[in-house]
């Protein structure tokens, strides 16, 4: 229900507009003058404001330069007398969207308010598709690797041609994948991502297909799948590898007809959607080993574009390093922090696990954390692969993959390993130590494996 703030000082044209309003179906908030009204929108966030120029305090441009500048996405149509119709002009080249004459009409009242309604929802579904296709970073980098994926983008982005982008974790999969779509003639429509790893088996084929209403449980509504939603567009199905085996099945039953139904539903749908897949996995492998379907596979690999881990293209490295220093300069140094050389080596001969990615947030952390303007290697020694360091430094890290069954006897194992060595093997002294009977230490010394070495 979208919601209207009425500001008014006569308590007449207030009430009428309420009546009307609220017929119409909208929530209706009332003010008597701009103050009023500036502070009810603090607590009550509204979608269209009807202010009247004649206001006693602070007058009606004056409430409208407020609200252009601290609410911005609210539409305000404006109430004049006949008298001050050009201030009502004036109020339109500021960014009103129309105005009403007194006397009010009231179907004039209701198409208007209908028609800036209108343009408020057109403009927030601009934003959405805007926020949809934007792109985190820049593509940085001219090595080889790098020129030669801008090479396949700009060729493939043209044509209708499905895409797979392989690459490890962090490379920036998804970054090409937006970038295609930036340069696509599908630019205008919308971009939408399915992580196929993050979505219960259970659901994913609601998810990509959708349902229809009373279709299973708790299905209250017809919902739209991901592949509805990107007619027109392109679809990035993410982390393909990982969709099981049945959701493939239909993934490529979509891919042969172009169409497919939603759950509980008969009419099939068909939908003009590029698709773009990617994974992080090694997908031959997977392919051998019967976890993906090889014609899924050759479906999707139209065009193969394999971004390599930053390690084999480290001379992307000072490029990098110099435009997210940049990104992440503190506002108060004129300068962008700078890396010895010294650091810079440490920095070109460590394996980057986590790619770009890794990278992004080493950069990150050193301009938030350090006030250091020339990084020395210290610095880079402290805050490079910190939370695998931590990790590692943790006693529990030899665990970490572990069954808490399995963790206990290895657990078990190592303790009486190091205690049997410090008591050269003394199996009585042993057991005293560690508070058990000597046919119980010897035991556990038969089914844990360990070997007397003396
Ligand atoms: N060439 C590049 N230049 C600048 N930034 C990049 C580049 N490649 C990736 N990034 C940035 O690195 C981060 C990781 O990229 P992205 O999410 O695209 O990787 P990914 O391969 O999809 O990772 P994952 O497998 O973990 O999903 C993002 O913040 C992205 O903006
Ligand atoms: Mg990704």
């Amino acid at each position: 229900m979208p919601s209207v703030l009425i500001i008014d000082d006569e308590q007449g044209i207030r009430a009428v507009l309420k009546d009307v309003l609220e017929d119409e179906g909208y929530e209706v908030i009332l003010a008597e003058d701009g103050y009023q009204g500036l502070s009810r929108l603090q607590t009550h966030p509204v979608d269209l404001v009807i202010l009247d120029v004649w206001l006693p305090n602070m007058g009606g441009i004056d409430v409208l330069k407020k609200l252009k500048e601290d609410y911005a996405d609210i539409e305000v149509v404006i109430i004049s007398g006949h008298a001050n119709i050009d201030i009502a002009v004036k109020a339109v080249k500021m960014g009103a969207f129309d105005f009403l004459e007194k006397p009010l009409s009231l179907e004039r009242v209701i198409t208007v308010v209908r028609n800036a309604l209108a343009l408020e929802d057109l403009r927030k579904e601009n934003r959405t598709l805007k926020n949809s296709i934007f792109m985190e970073d820049q593509m940085i980098g001219s090595s080889r690797a790098m020129k030669k994926i801008h090479e396949l983008i700009e060729q493939s982005a043209g044509s209708d041609a499905r895409i797979l982008i392989l690459g490890e974790n962090g490379t920036g999969k998804e970054l090409v994948a937006r970038a295609i779509h930036m340069k696509s003639k599908r630019v205008f429509g919308p971009f939408i991502e399915v992580n196929c790893a993050a979505i219960p088996d259970t659901l994913i084929e609601s998810e990509l297909f959708g349902h229809e209403k009373g279709a299973f449980t708790n299905a209250f509504a017809r919902r739209k799948g991901k592949f509805e939603l990107a007619h027109k567009g392109s679809l990035f199905l993410d982390e393909i590898a990982d969709l099981s085996l049945s959701a493939q099945a239909k993934v490529l039953r979509v891919i042969q007809e172009l169409a497919f139904e939603r759950i509980g539903g008969e009419e099939q749908i068909s939908v003009d959607v590029r698709l773009i897949a990617a994974t992080n996995k090694n997908i031959e492998e997977e392919i051998k080993t019967g976890r993906f379907r090889e014609d899924l596979y050759f479906r999707l690999n139209v065009i193969p574009i394999f971004i390599p881990p930053l390690r084999e293209r480290i001379e992307d490295l000072d490029e990098l390093i110099s435009y997210f220093m940049k990104k992440y300069k503190h506002p108060k140094y004129a300068e962008s922090k700078k890396i010895s050389p010294e650091a810079l080596k440490i920095l070109k001969s460590y394996h980057w696990p986590g790619n770009i990615r890794e990278l992004k947030n080493f950069m990150e952390r050193i301009n938030i954390m350090t006030e250091e303007q020339y990084i020395l290697p210290a610095t880079v020694n402290q805050y490079l692969g910190a939370k695998e360091k931590d990790k590692k430094d943790s006693f529990l890290y030899d665990f970490s993959d572990m069954k808490l069954n399995e963790a206990k006897d290895h657990f078990e194992k190592e303790l009486i390993v190091q205690k049997l060595k410090d008591n050269e093997y003394n199996i009585s002294k042993t057991a005293q130590i560690l508070g058990l009977y000597p046919s119980n230490l010897h035991n556990k010394i038969k089914k844990l494996g360990i070997k007397i070495e003396r």
